[in-house]
């Protein structure tokens, strides 16, 4: 049986594999249209970023899984996916704890203006008095999408001293009551909130949810956005933080990766930005790439594939 991996992941997930017995295909420069190109006689197909369109299914003869290994199977036409009988897995543990990490890592920088400070003595300047830091215990955090991402945030964020708040209608109050996190609706949350922190999967529902009214309604200072481009309007958040409406952005993700020199985050200098590196930790990385190979063992062995 044959295995196509689209993307670089860890050593031990390749081993997985091959220990398997599988031959195992890496092609890390691929795109979509060359994945179309070969599909043909690949049983199992691992993959990060690469776009996995219905034309994909339709020249697969043998395939049998697409696993992800990460969180979000946004990259992936699953209703294609369900029409080809193709299973579509994803690795929705092994990398919260990163992307959590980094969630809280970009907090801190926004609000201290740590880049900022860093370019500007390397410049030759001592702005001492220039920069004002902003602390983070004490303030309202207001986390949109309380997922298990956005539970790992608040937790840390609670545990810094913020007061955490979150909109997901998707959440029990109960559930909610035992995080101790309030409940909100977003137009409440946008009025309360000192820092939105973005965590909601990309979505129909979610696309734009966080648009030019919802920033114009914030009351807060910062956002922090690590969950999927496509949930932030881009241009909406460009504008508020460039007019001083917003004090602050940290931004993970974009609607299109890699955003490219003119996109209008990379003259803001007050937006701080990574090139999407939630996940990209040594640990998270062998996580998922484990999960992955083990979810196209079993699919290919015909055991029941776990998402865990
Ligand atoms: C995820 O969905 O878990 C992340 O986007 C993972 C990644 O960067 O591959």
């Amino acid at each position: 049986m044959k295995v196509l991996v689209t993307d670089p992941i860890a050593d031990a997930g390749l081993a997985r594999l091959r220990d398997a017995g599988y031959e195992v295909v890496t092609d890390y420069d691929i795109d979509t249209q060359g994945v179309i190109d070969v599909i043909e006689d690949v049983d199992g197909l691992l993959i990060r970023g690469t776009e996995i369109t219905r034309e994909v299914f339709e020249a697969a003869e043998n395939l049998q899984i697409v696993s992800r290994a990460g969180i979000g199977v946004d990259n992936i036409d699953i209703p294609a996916a369900t029409d080809h009988g193709v299973i579509v897995a994803n690795a929705p543990r092994g990398n919260v704890r990163a992307a959590a990490e980094l969630t809280i890592g970009l907090a801190f920088t926004v609000a201290s203006q740590v880049p900022q400070a860093h370019q500007r003595l390397k410049n030759g300047e001592w702005a001492k008095d220039d920069i004002t830091r902003t602390e983070l215990g004490g303030m309202t955090v207001g986390i949109v999408g309380l997922g298990r991402l956005g539970q790992e945030v608040g937790r840390r964020f609670d545990n810094l001293g913020l007061n955490v708040a979150a909109y997901d209608p998707y959440l029990g109050e109960d559930r909610a009551d035992q995080m101790d996190v309030d409940l909100l609706e977003l137009d409440e949350l946008l009025e309360t909130a000192d820092m939105l922190s973005i965590q909601a999967r990309l979505t129909e529902e979610t696309r734009d949810l966080i648009g030019e009214e919802e920033l114009e309604k914030f009351q807060g200072d910062f956002v922090i956005h690590t969950s999927r481009g496509g949930v932030v309007n881009e241009p909406a958040l460009a504008e508020a933080v460039d007019s001083g409406k917003i004090k602050g952005a940290g931004v993970d993700v974009y609607d299109t990766e890699p955003p490219g020199a003119d996109h209008p985050f990379m003259s803001v200098e007050n937006i701080v930005t990574t090139p999407h590196l939630g996940a990209t930790t040594r640990n998270a990385q062998v996580n998922v790439a484990v999960t992955s190979a083990e979810q196209i063992i079993d699919a290919l062995e015909g055991e029941l594939v776990k998402n865990a």
